[in-house]
């Protein structure tokens, strides 16, 4: 019999054999800790710490670690031994999942294919709109996030993500988020099969558009034969109070892509939604009956985990509550944060906000400011992550692409308690970066270390 490994060896197992640079950076950030329960929205230590976690795995974790009513769903699915993964069958809880899908989502959603990622998905919806517009060319936004496949990187403008990896897809092009000219002028050249939006940007900052952009997007989108697919990976499964993003700003997609949250936060779990028309320039004969497929997609665990994630979303009532709350948590943000010169906004939509720093005006901090930001241009917020994780408990991160933003984004079961803890924390941290010498004493010592490693 093999015996496990302690802890502090298989962190070195793992550098040696997965990702030696992921443990450096945690090491660096002092975020190395080890995890022996999650529940809800707080994260149990092997060394007796209680964290609270407001990032959520980057909103898989809508539904709180571990609830109890999804591990029950799939320790019932596992014990009844039923078909898995034949590839020869029609799978029935796909079925039902599919039909609770499009259901919720509505304005003519009618079909779906199941993905074990948010990449994989958008992969699906970018071959999906390509065969059903017959045109080749693919529009997304400046500072968008889409995943790290090779169709997906090819819809994200910065070279950070895809620079060493080749040549990406042609015929990709960017436009600014919000700016509704831009749209109409590439959409008006009829090259567009698809333009691929985040209903709210998530790592491009937590960027909310006018109410009226997706509106009229659908529109210019309808007018030039090009499909609007809406990738709510991190905004979809109720995260900003409604099911889909789309739903509290009135617009209809011709395509949504799901993941994170379907999953319950335990088994890998993606939906394509897409209308019947859509489908069927994919699915358009006999022949082409299996020409788009995935061997997981449609796995019993995954459908089991979907359907009862749905359960606990929409029993519990998560979705008035996120839109409930989240306005209640912004306004307390914004007003423990209005004195900071370098907290510019709040913002936010449910229970995915941001945090936007800015460089300080006063010389003493402006100078600590920019020597900083000039050896990583993510420093600063990594100071803060680092800070909050450290010294007050609290796990969070700041936005993949907009290092300035501090993304807030909890399990919607927080509490109302939990939520002050939040406030009562990153005020102290950012009164700290405001007044006190030791934290940016502290922060070039960490810049200095990193720049070295
Ligand atoms: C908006 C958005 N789309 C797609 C993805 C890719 O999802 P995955 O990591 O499951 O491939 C992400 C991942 O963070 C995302 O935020």
């Amino acid at each position: 019999m093999s015996t496990v490994p302690a802890v502090q060896s298989l962190n070195s197992i793992y550098a040696q054999h997965v990702n030696p640079q992921w443990v450096r950076l945690l090491e660096l950030l002092q975020m190395n800790a080890t995890y022996e329960r999650c529940t809800g929205a707080e994260l149990f230590t092997t060394s007796g710490r209680r964290i609270l976690d407001f990032l959520s795995g980057y909103c898989v974790h809508n539904a709180g670690h571990n609830h109890p009513a999804v591990v029950a769903a799939l320790k019932d699915e596992l014990d009844r031994s039923g078909p898995a993964m034949l590839q020869s069958h029609v799978p029935e809880l796909a079925a039902q999942l599919a039909h609770r899908l499009t259901s919720l989502a509505g304005g003519g959603m009618e079909r779906v294919f199941f993905t074990s990622s948010g990449s994989e998905g958008v992969e699906t919806a970018i071959k999906f709109a390509r065969a059903h517009t017959g045109r080749a060319g693919l529009l997304y936004a400046e500072r968008a996030f889409h995943g790290l496949s090779c169709g997906a990187l090819s819809l994200m403008g910065d070279p950070f993500w895809s620079q060493g990896f080749g040549p990406m897809l042609p015929d990709t092009t960017a436009v600014p988020f919000g700016d509704l000219d831009a749209v109409e002028q590439k959409l008006a050249t009829r090259r567009f099969a698809a333009l691929f939006l985040e209903p709210i940007q998530a790592e491009g900052g937590i960027r909310v558009p006018e109410p009226h952009y997706l509106k009229a997007v659908e529109r210019l989108c309808r007018r030039h034969g090009t499909l609007l697919v809406l990738d709510e990976v991190q905004t979809g499964m109720y995260r900003t109070g409604r099911f889909l993003a789309a739903h509290g700003f009135g617009v209809e997609p011709d395509i949504v892509v799901l993941a994170k949250a379907l999953s319950g936060g335990l088994v890998p779990v993606g939906a394509v939604l897409m209308s019947r028309a859509v489908s069927e320039s994919v699915f358009s004969s006999l022949k082409r009956a299996l020409v788009h497929a995935s061997t997981f997609g449609e796995n019993g665990l995954a459908m089991r985990a979907g359907l009862a994630t749905l359960d606990v979303l929409e029993h519990e009532g998560m979705g008035p509550r996120a839109l409930r709350m989240g306005i209640e948590l912004r306004r307390r943000l914004a007003e423990a944060l209005a004195p900071y010169e370098m907290v510019k906004q709040v913002r936010g939509e449910g229970m995915l906000s941001g945090i936007e720093f800015q460089a300080p005006r006063q010389m003493r901090l402006r100078l600590a400011f920019s020597s900083f930001r000039a050896v990583h241009p993510a420093m600063f917020g990594q100071v803060m992550v680092m800070r909050m994780f450290r010294d007050k408990n609290i796990l969070t991160q700041i936005c993949g692409n907009d290092f300035l933003v501090l993304k807030v984004a909890p399990p919607l079961v927080v509490t109302e308690g939990q939520m002050d803890e939040f406030v009562e924390a990153i005020r102290d941290v950012v009164d700290l970066a405001h007044n006190s010498a030791g934290f940016w004493t502290e922060a070039i010592g960490l810049a200095r270390r990193a720049s070295n490693i």
